[in-house]
């Protein structure tokens, strides 16, 4: 059994020749791809030599060394251009996200990207944005008490109505469950503890800025919740 963040990632990767899990740790994401065969190759790395050990002996355990290729470097640097026809970025800050995605721009070609910041998020879509990657589906997961937000994109363009979508997804690639409502009323929450908290500070220009900002997101969410 994986978790349901895992397997959410894992399910957006569908009759694949070659997906690379940029960052994967403990492996268990090209492992499921090639046990679902979502994918007939992966190549599995990370810039820590000592992470990859853990994905190394998965893969020797269960005899796939000719399916899936281990390789350390930073972000997209072990990978081809065109190599492979997905790319994960998943559980890690969304700026160094950002900063895999904008140094390893070269490297994309057509790949689709599956993108999976644990905080930052809005960096990540603002840089989707400008690299001319569009969002075809965002997904919410809920998993010991977590929120995690999933994004799967291809080459092209896309358009930002709402500034509160860089935060919580594009409105038109929302998976509209139960639980992305459950996330937006947590987002909401959250918010709205953010001006309690703010009120309490020294009433600078800063702080007001941050009062009218998080105002105006509670504003749009309550109009996109009705
Ligand atoms: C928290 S783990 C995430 C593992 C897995 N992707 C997941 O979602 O559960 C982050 C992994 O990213 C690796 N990492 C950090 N910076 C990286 C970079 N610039 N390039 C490749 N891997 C990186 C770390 O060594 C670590 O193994």
């Amino acid at each position: 059994m994986i978790s349901p963040r895992l397997e959410a990632i894992s399910q957006l990767i569908e009759n694949k020749n070659c997906v690379a899990d940029v960052g994967t740790d403990h492996g268990i994401i090209p492992i499921e791809l090639v046990r679902s065969q979502r994918a007939q190759k992966v190549i599995a790395t990370d810039i820590s030599p000592q992470s990859l050990m853990k994905t190394q002996k998965k893969v020797q355990r269960d005899h796939l060394e000719k399916i899936i290729d281990l390789r350390v470097g930073d972000g997209l640097s072990p990978i081809e251009k065109n190599e492979c026809d997905a790319i994960i970025v998943a559980g890690m800050g969304g700026l160094l996200i950002r900063d895999i995605l904008e140094e390893g721009l070269m490297k994309l070609g057509e790949a689709q990207l599956i993108l999976q910041p644990m905080n930052n998020m809005q960096y990540v879509r603002m840089t989707l944005e400008k690299i001319h990657h569009r969002i075809l589906k965002e997904i919410v997961v809920y998993e010991r008490h977590h929120y995690y937000q999933i994004i799967l994109s291809e080459p092209g363009l896309m358009k930002f109505d709402n500034p509160i979508d860089y935060w919580i997804g594009l409105e038109s690639a929302r998976d509209f469950t139960p639980t992305y409502r459950d996330y937006i009323s947590w987002f909401i929450n959250q918010q709205e503890k953010i001006i309690k908290a703010a009120g309490q500070q020294r009433n600078t220009v800063n702080v007001r800025r941050k009062i009218n900002q998080t105002k105006y997101f509670i504003r749009m969410l309550k109009e996109q919740k009705e």
